[in-house]
């Protein structure tokens, strides 16, 4: 087993997962880990650290991000993916990487006349996933799909197809996404999530518990709160480290621990408008709103009514303060 030092707090286990994950693709085990959890609760920050662990280790890691606010073209992350692979070659072996790939890297980064939606996924997926097991071929290879949530259905398919088809390769699939959006009735990965998740390596990262939320309030603001404040922002904030560092700032600058950072304030709206309308009628609400502004799965949640409805309070346009949830 690997000695973790990480940044991070309180997430040895995570990292061990795809320490290990790793050391089974650099020994010709190719693999897909996706780390899932609420917005806030640290999936980039873990996946960074990897990124780091891997270079170290003589791999190449390549990302991609998704972009949230439309216009990005088809197959945005990959063609990011594509763009870095470029970088990283020598002209003599991309141009191998383009020959043994049928050009299709080439037309992936508009290059070419045809556009990537006029080749054919079968032809496209198979031409993506050659370019990357031809490189792999010289040196291990992470490849980082950030924000998958927003990835577009196609670049999805991309990434199982990917997956399938490079478990005998030097090659680590690593996507991130936010499981409590997808998971909303009506999004559109709802099905292929489910798909990629079964032949994944899973990591969900939850909240952090009092002790680590202590130490991530002492490591932002440089001095150490006391007990009685530490546990009342770990029970606002459920431990999601996003919000315990908004909430260290607030009291470093002299604030009430009770104030809602606007960020914090943000983050939760964003969420809650993401929600059906009819999950929010005063006391009854729909099952997945508790789940979707805190860290829990929504089969877990078993509120007390009071404590429900402060956090449908939440939502704009309605009366009641803003409560402490979990979310960004
Ligand atoms: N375990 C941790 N220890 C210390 N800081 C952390 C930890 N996890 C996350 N953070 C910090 O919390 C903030 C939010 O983390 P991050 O951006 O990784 O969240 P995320 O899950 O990727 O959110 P989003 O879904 O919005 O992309 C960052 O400032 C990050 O550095
Ligand atoms: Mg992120």
């Amino acid at each position: 087993m690997t000695t973790v030092t990480s940044p991070l707090i309180g997430r040895e286990h995570a990292i061990e997962t795809l320490h290990a994950e790793l050391s089974r693709a650099i020994d010709g085990h190719g693999g897909l880990v996706l780390v899932t959890g609420e917005a806030g609760i640290g999936k980039t920050a873990l996946v960074t650290e990897a990124a780091v662990a891997a270079r170290r280790r003589g791999a190449l890691v390549l990302s991609g991000s998704c972009w949230q606010s439309g216009g990005a073209p088809g197959y945005w992350p990959w063609v990011q993916v594509v763009r870095g692979l470029r970088r990283s070659c020598t002209a003599g072996e991309w141009a191998e990487v383009e020959d043994a790939a049928g050009g299709v890297p080439a037309a992936l980064l508009g290059e070419r006349p045809e556009e990537p939606g006029e080749i054919g996924d079968f032809v496209l997926y198979d031409g993506v996933t050659t370019a990357l097991v031809t490189a792999a071929q010289r040196r291990p290879l992470m490849i980082v799909l950030d924000d998958l949530h927003w990835a577009d259905p196609a670049s999805v398919r991309l990434l199982e197809f990917a997956a399938r088809h490079t478990w005998f390769e030097r090659l680590l699939l690593v996507g991130t996404y936010r499981d409590v959006e997808v998971e909303l009735p009506g999004h559109p990965l709802r099905p292929l999530m489910s798909s990629l998740a079964i032949r994944a390596t899973t990591v969900t990262l939850t909240g952090l518990g009092r002790a680590e939320v202590g130490a991530l309030m002492a490591r932002t603001v440089g001095r150490r709160p006391d007990d009685a404040l530490v546990a009342e922002v770990h029970r606002r904030t459920g431990g999601n480290p996003f919000f315990v560092e908004q909430a260290a700032r607030l009291w470093q600058s002299g604030g009430p621990v009770e104030a809602i950072a606007p960020g914090v304030r943000d983050a939760v709206q964003q969420r809650l408008s993401l929600l059906p309308e009819a999950a929010v009628p005063g006391r009854r609400f729909h099952r997945r709103l508790p789940a979707a502004v805190t860290a829990e799965p929504a089969s877990g949640v078993d509120r007390p009514a009071g404590e429900v409805t402060v956090l449908a309070a939440a939502r704009p346009g309605t009366n009641a303060t803003p409560c402490p949830a979990s979310s960004r």
